[in-house]
């Protein structure tokens, strides 16, 4: 088990950019695959989820050439040769490793094939809850049978068969099931209707019609017409917002920095942790350079005393895997901040409002727990202690930050797991600590074959 140490900083003035978006190089990967040519995709994420999600699509038949890659962890620039929506039985069952994204999109994509096949991952992605694909996906007349010791948790068989489309009104806010329903649709004949209960991240539509795939719109109402033929495309992911969150909560804490982050993905339905800092006195600014497909652009910050704030509903699924460092940030802020509605958290990579409360009460923050969330009375110091990330990646990389503004030592245990969205965090982490300022030094060592 690896294990990161954290002393404060006295100053953060940096620029540089963060890896490729999870969400989107998962879907990169499975609509390279399911198209009618080659693809070559740039910036993917080759972290432990995505790369997964790549050998997944392997599995079923679509070869992938490595053009560039990240030394010692794996492609960022490839090529993807698309199967024209016809995959292949998988000869084992596929190993989703720590990603419910992964497994979810591919339990949606798997429903609609002609064979059985079966989705397995980690302790923890065996723990959560897949009951809110399997039901959708029966529904459209998949046989899914969930085999974990936990009811209602992976491994995943799936028998699937000709789909039915349907109307879903789904009962939770997920991109996730969202983005299940949708790829099943697409081998439906008819068209496939999801209705949200509030709005979620829109990566799967905004690939569709990349791919030039039609889904409409309206509200929160998503639908496809099935039978569509993705046409192959290039793609370059943009950087990862979610990454960018932990140096940007750095950045807004500390009076006086500035900090630059390059080519981060600005897609509205991601972008809520920036009027959450801006709301809490960061000075934020966005530059947006690609406003078609995905937007992207930089995102400078600079650095204020905090005040806390009450995060709105509507919020919440906008800003779900920030809500870790948006914790930390409010136990560094003067006065309370409000995190409810955000029952979600819990079935993440792991319970995510207790990890979270815990570990900022052993560092001295006074935080409440609820049900649904916590309020955080910030303003307390916070001292150095051994923080356990549970095995999940944005717990580790929270409290990491979280270190960089207590007084002693922070220790956390258990790092190997940031590997599964941020590769090369350490480096970045090892530059911010010792107050490099340019993106020379942020660079990661990239190989090209
Ligand atoms: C994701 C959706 C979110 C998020 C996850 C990635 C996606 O989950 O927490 O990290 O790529 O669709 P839900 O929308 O299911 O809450």
């Amino acid at each position: 088990m690896s294990t990161l140490r954290v002393k404060a900083i006295s100053s953060l003035h940096a620029e540089f950019s963060v890896p490729g978006d999870k969400s989107i190089s998962h879907r990169a990967a499975i609509f390279g695959g399911l198209s009618n040519g080659t693809c070559e995709i740039s910036n993917f994420l080759p972290s432990e989820d995505c790369l997964n999600t790549l050998k997944a699509m392997r599995s079923l038949g679509a070869n992938f050439e490595i053009i560039e890659e990240l030394e010692g962890y794996g492609p960022t620039k490839l090529r993807i040769h698309g199967l024209s929506m016809k995959l292949r039985a998988p000869e084992a069952p596929i190993d989703c490793g720590n990603s419910g994204t992964g497994m979810r999109l591919l339990a949606g994509l798997l429903a609609g094939q002609s064979f059985t096949s079966e989705l397995f991952g980690d302790a923890s992605l065996s723990s959560r809850p897949m009951g809110r694909i399997t039901v959708p996906l029966e529904q459209m007349g998949a046989k899914m049978e969930t085999l974990g010791a936990k009811p209602g948790c992976a491994p995943l068989k799936i028998h699937g068969g000709k789909i039915n489309p349907i109307t879903y009104e789904m009962p939770v806010a997920s991109a996730q099931v969202k983005s299940a329903v949708l790829l099943a649709g697409m081998f439906a004949e008819g068209t496939t209707t999801v209705v949200q209960p509030a709005a979620t991240r829109d990566h799967t539509e905004r690939m569709m019609a990349a791919f030039q795939v039609s889904c409409r719109t309206v509200g929160n109402t998503i639908s496809v017409p099935g039978g569509q033929m993705p046409e192959s495309c290039d793609l370059t992911v943009p950087g990862d917002i979610s990454s960018a969150a932990f140096w940007l909560v750095a950045a807004a804490v500390m009076d006086g920095s500035r900090l630059l982050l390059q080519d981060v993905g600005l897609n509205p339905t991601r972008t809520a942790i920036l009027n959450v800092l801006t709301r809490m006195g960061a000075g934020v600014s966005e530059i947006l350079h690609n406003s078609t497909g995905e937007p992207m652009g930089n995102i400078e910050i600079h650095g204020a005393p905090l005040k806390g704030t009450t995060l709105l509903a509507e919020e919440i699924p906008n800003l779900i895997d920030e809500i870790p460092v948006i914790a930390v940030a409010a136990a560094l802020a003067e006065g309370d901040t409000h995190i409810r509605n955000a029952r979600e958290l819990r079935v993440k990579e792991t319970d995510r409002i207790t990890t979270t409360v815990e570990a900022l009460r052993k560092m001295g923050a006074d935080i409440e727990e609820f049900e649904d969330g916590m309020v955080i009375h910030g303003g307390k110091a916070l001292k150095g202690a051994t923080i356990d990330s549970h095995g999940d990646h944005r717990i580790a990389m929270a409290f990491c930050i979280a270190g960089l503004f207590a007084s002693g030592e922070t220790v956390i245990h258990g790092t190997d797991c940031i590997n599964t969205s941020y590769p090369g965090f350490a480096h970045h982490l090892d530059a911010i600590r010792h107050e490099r300022k340019h993106a020379e030094d942020f660079r990661l060592p990239t190989i090209i074959r």
